[in-house]
């Protein structure tokens, strides 16, 4: 089908609510490797990953061929009925997950993975409330929206009761108006004050990403989650780690992000590059938290054996050929082409991040760093003219993220970087 016929089509039978991007919505008909192709044959690197989900590149033979294996042999089981595949994926996370994460709960999507885990943490401790973050985003159910701390993710006014939104450790635009380190991690401080001052003193849960992934990659001090985890637990909480993004070596390293902070979550959520773009969705705790759900609990797509098929092979491809070591080392290698173009383009407020998952905060002018929506729009036109997919986020949608898949090369990198520096360049003239 044309491209236009596409676009019409959607325009017609699809909500006009869903989020496209570009002037002109790209339609997508291919992909291999960090390779996509349009239904017009022009060919783009690819480093946004469908949101971070392809995370071994398009049309790995590996994952493939087992997504393929397990379609001619049963495509659908529900989690009435324990399958080969999904037991084999729960021992391999039980591996990887830091301290005593072993058993798993999946579900179809990162939203219901976070519910499932607030649902836990309020089974397990008894209590109701629940601290997020400014910022945040947890996804699109009326739970996840009321837990998101960006007002345009969270649509139709929805308002679960209970849950508050602490200051998010945003040094760039430091919401208490202070400067790392001599301001003492203070908004780490503070989450005491939003429980003492706005719950009724026991928590159910903190939930929080490493990174925040929506809100901009925005990327904490060191010392931040020690000391949040700490309050959350003297006053009853758990805490709830959202590795949606940031999981399966996204931030180099480690296989998730958390343990760049030294921490070890309760409860911990993934999705997205779980199965390289299947959808799967995973909620981890210890046993002794799981064993705390009493009552019985289902999810019809949750523990696909094709999703979980591809997953297995996902993971094994990962430590073939794109370990968090090999992340952190062409992660390093993003961030320093990175701040070499922050060196060139005044346009380039901040640059933060780990790993493959780096982002560029847009300013208008770096002094009253008033974002820049529009320069990222004009940098969003300027790569893909020149064959190349980035992604946006942040409160004031001016931050640019780029995060490839993690099979992502030197080479990948290079052509990447040259791209952003032309887009630059054009788009820098203008401002
Ligand atoms: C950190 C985080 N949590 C949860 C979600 C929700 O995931 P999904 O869109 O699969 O429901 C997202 C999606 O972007 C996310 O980034």
């Amino acid at each position: 089908m044309d491209k236009q016929t596409i676009l019409e089509k959607q325009k017609r039978y699809l909500w006009p609510s869903y989020l496209l991007y570009y002037t002109e919505p790209l339609a997508l008909d291919h992909g291999e490797g960090l390779y996509v192709w349009d239904v017009e044959g022009n060919r783009y690197l690819d480093f946004f990953g469908g949101i971070l989900t392809t995370s071994v590149g398009h049309k790995h033979p590996k994952v493939t061929q087992r997504a393929k294996e397990q379609i001619d042999k049963i495509i659908h089981t529900s989690t009435l009925y324990p399958h080969e595949n999904v037991v084999n994926l729960a021992e391999k996370l039980a591996q990887i997950a830091p301290g005593d994460l072993s058993t798993s709960f999946f579900t179809g999507s990162g939203t219901e993975a976070d519910e499932t885990a607030v649902m836990l943490a309020k089974a397990a401790t008894g209590y109701q409330e629940v601290v997020a973050l400014r910022h945040a985003y947890s996804g699109r159910s009326s739970l996840a929206m009321s837990l998101t701390g960006i007002s345009a993710w969270r649509i139709g006014g929805t308002q679960i009761p209970g849950i508050k939104h602490a200051l998010n450790p945003y040094c760039y635009r430091c919401p208490l108006k202070m400067t790392y380190p001599t301001c003492g991690v203070a908004c780490a401080e503070d989450v005491e004050e939003v429980i003492k001052t706005t719950t009724s003193g026991r928590i159910a849960a903190f939930i929080a990403e490493p990174i925040q992934g929506v809100g901009g990659f925005i990327t904490p001090p060191p010392e931040y989650f020690k000391i949040v985890v700490e309050i959350v637990h003297h006053y009853g909480g758990l805490f709830i780690d959202d590795e949606v993004q940031t999981g399966f070596g996204r931030t180099g390293t480690y296989w998730f992000g958390i343990e760049h902070w030294d921490v070890v979550p309760d409860i911990m959520t993934m999705a997205k590059g779980i199965a390289n773009g299947f959808p799967l969705s995973n909620t981890m705790t210890t046993p002794e938290i799981a064993g705390k759900l009493t009552g019985l609990t289902i999810s019809t797509f949750g523990g696909n054996p094709v999703s979980a098929a591809a997953s297995l092979a996902t993971l094994e491809v990962l430590e073939e050929e794109a370990s968090p070591e090999h992340v952190a080392q062409v992660g390093a290698l993003l961030r320093s082409g990175l701040e070499k173009l922050q060196e060139k383009y005044p346009l380039i407020g901040d640059v933060r991040g780990k790993g493959l998952m780096q982002g560029i905060e847009v300013v208008a002018d770096r002094a009253s760093k008033e974002p820049s929506p529009q320069a990222v729009n004009e940098l969003f036109e300027a790569t893909k003219a020149r064959g190349l997919l980035i992604g946006k986020g942040g409160m004031y949608g001016n931050v640019i993220r780029i995060a490839p898949p993690l099979t992502a090369t030197e080479d990948h990198i290079a052509e990447a970087l040259d791209i952003l520096d032309h887009a630059f360049a054009e788009v820098q003239e203008r401002y």
